[in-house]
């Protein structure tokens, strides 16, 4: 484990906030907060995810449900495209991975609304693969700390900030780790 994430995750372990999708290594759980979360304050985001699950107990009722019905479960959460693509990407594990929840990094971005952020999140997360999460707090994390001012929003930023974060990343605890991180940049 490097220092700084020795240190990170002590951190984490005193300062972290019990949240309900913390609780669980379930894919379908962890894809669905960070749909949530992608556009939406954790705060608010809380209850809109206690909804969805009991509504929803599985994926294979979600993909079974109209987009009518998600949509208005989605209503006032603002971005409807999540809702939709929430769906669509339900039918698409049902119909194209047999109804199991894809595993790691490369096949969680086939699916609707997984980008490089959500799919590196739930492939920590859920099945401790060992990939860096960057989001707007991590970059400032890692910029404030490691004193780096590249643009982020430049490929050579983008580059250059995902090979600092996957050599900050821990062996055993990815999924640790990327919690802490971007829980460090929420709350500090
Ligand atoms: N924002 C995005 N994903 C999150 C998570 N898993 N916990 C807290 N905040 C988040």
């Amino acid at each position: 484990m490097t220092n700084f994430s020795h240190i990170l995750i002590d951190w984490y372990n005193q300062n972290k906030r019990e949240l309900p999708w913390r609780n669980t290594k379930n894919p379908y759980n962890i894809w669905l907060s960070e749909i949530i979360l992608q556009q939406t304050r954790v705060v608010q985001g809380i209850g809109y995810y206690l909804k969805f699950i009991n509504k929803y107990n599985t994926i294979k009722e979600l993909s079974e449900a109209s987009e009518d019905e998600v949509l208005s479960l989605w209503k006032g959460l603002g971005y409807y495209s999540r809702g939709r693509n929430l769906r669509k990407a339900a039918i698409q594990i049902m119909e194209e991975f047999e109804g199991v929840f894809p595993k790691d990094f490369k096949n969680l971005k086939k699916l609707k609304g997984v980008g490089d952020y959500s799919a590196a999140a739930i492939a920590s997360f859920a099945f401790n693969e060992k990939i860096a999460v960057l989001d707007g707090n991590v970059y400032r994390v890692l910029s404030r700390i490691f004193n780096i001012n590249t643009a982020i929003d430049t490929s050579a930023g983008k580059k250059q900030f995902w090979a600092l974060a996957n050599s900050l990343i821990c062996d055993k605890h990815p999924d640790i780790f990327n919690q802490a991180i971007m829980e460090f940049g929420a709350l500090q």
